[in-house]
């Protein structure tokens, strides 16, 4: 049997200044702070502890997420990739993505990046406009960022630009015209990928606490679900149809094939600080994350020679996850990937969704229609609850 592709994420988990969205793996650098050549060399290490504990194994895509791992000097960079080519093949067709921050993308950085070997880059703009990226509370403006974009287009062929809507006061007017611009600017690259995020508030960050005291409104959720709607009308007609729930890409070619990765339930190594992977040994599949704080996973990885532990999963958490994460594409979950839906249970709640309007008609997949994207939590627990309860009594004869 052919293994799922397998993918490596590397986290970088430190940013010039925290974003009041944010609620990921952040942290600012104080005096106390591992140097990024301690980083890299941890991730080096992680590497081949990797390589010790699943073996050799041919990577489709590598992916350098964060945080902001534009901070990463290129040279520390290529050696991590030269680790990762020294313990694991790369598909000739490896993609090898990096999210920069639009205050990084100069020349000689976009220059070096490409000569480290990133392929593909994914600029973290949030927005076009200056009022959105104050209230946001980027450290760039909107001229910075379409310098970025056109810079990053000299040196890359293979681009994602992040973009959040759905913000308070946004009106479906203004939100049009940021989504038309950023769609122009990706007529250019061979490949063009949009990832669009509605904000959402997350539990412990500044904007919580904002919307708790009373100080920040969000959309009401028709107003979300209109502008969401208007998004999809939108790419769809730019040639960027959602091919998940937030990502659009002109094309199947400029499909993130590391995010794929982890929608398709594929097999994933997540190294760095505070990473989550996903990978099989000897049949079964285990969840594995490292210590959050960076010097505490440097530590781990220097005592055990990995930062990473690992727990198994159930036959029935792995179903789960496989629905909840395929649920998210527009192409859904595989059937034969998921005989545990193959129940009399599972298949009325289908059947009630399908009539609610928010699951397709289709015998191969379990797909979500687009309104049942809209509403994908609702979906997702009703069908995780059917997956999880047992088969429904026989109902007993009259007497
Ligand atoms: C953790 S960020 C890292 C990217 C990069 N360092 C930056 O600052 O743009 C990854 C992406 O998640 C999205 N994101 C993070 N928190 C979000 C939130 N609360 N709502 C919507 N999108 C969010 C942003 O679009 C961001 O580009």
């Amino acid at each position: 049997m052919t293994p799922p592709p397998f993918g490596i994420y590397l986290h970088w988990p430190y940013c010039r200044a925290k974003c009041p969205y944010c609620d990921f793996n952040v942290h600012l650098k104080n005096a106390a702070s591992p140097s990024e050549e301690k980083i890299a060399s941890w991730l080096i290490q992680e590497i081949s502890g990797l390589r010790a504990a699943i073996g050799a194994r041919e990577a489709a895509s590598v992916y350098f997420g964060g945080g902001t791992p534009s901070l990463m000097p290129p040279r520390l960079i290529g050696l991590v990739l030269e680790a990762i080519e020294r313990h694991f093949s790369l598909a000739a067709d490896c993609e090898i993505s990096l999210e920069i921050n639009p205050e990084d993308a100069s020349p000689a950085f976009l220059r070096d990046l490409r000569a480290a070997g990133i392929t593909r880059l994914s600029l973290g703009a949030q927005s076009l406009r200056d009022e959105k990226l104050r209230f946001l509370k980027r450290r760039h403006d909107s001229r910075q960022i379409r310098k970025a974009m056109s810079q990053a287009a000299r040196f890359f062929d293979d681009l994602s630009v992040d973009l959040i809507y759905a913000v308070p006061h946004e009106t479906g007017a203004s939100w049009r015209a940021e989504l038309e611009e950023a769609l122009g600017f990706l007529k250019e690259p061979r490949r063009a990928h949009l990832s669009l995020y509605q904000l959402t508030i997350e539990k412990g960050t500044p904007f919580f606490r904002a919307r708790k005291s009373g100080r920040l409104a969000m959309p009401s959720p028709a107003r979300q679900a209109a502008l969401y709607r208007m998004t999809q009308d939108l790419c769809e007609r730019a040639g960027f149809p959602a091919y998940e729930i937030s990502s659009h890409g002109r094309g199947v070619s400029s499909r993130s094939r590391h995010n794929l990765l982890y929608w398709r339930y594929g097999e994933y190594a997540g190294l760095g600080a505070g990473a989550h992977g996903r990978l099989i040994l000897e049949g079964r599949r285990f969840a594995t994350e490292t210590p959050r704080q960076p010097r505490l996973w440097g530590q781990t990885v220097e005592t055990r020679g990995r930062g990473w532990s690992m727990t198994p999963l159930s036959p029935l958490q792995t179903a789960e996850e496989r629905l909840m994460m395929g649920l998210r594409l527009a192409e859904g979950v595989p059937r034969q990937s998921l005989p545990e839906a193959d129940t009399p249970r599972f298949q009325e709640e289908e059947g009630f969704l399908r009539k609610k309007g928010l699951l397709t008609e289709s015998r191969t997949h379990i797909r979500a229609t687009g309104r049942g994207r809209l509403l994908m939590e609702t979906i997702t627990t009703a069908l995780s609850l059917a997956l999880s309860s047992p088969p429904s009594s026989p109902s007993l004869p009259n007497d």
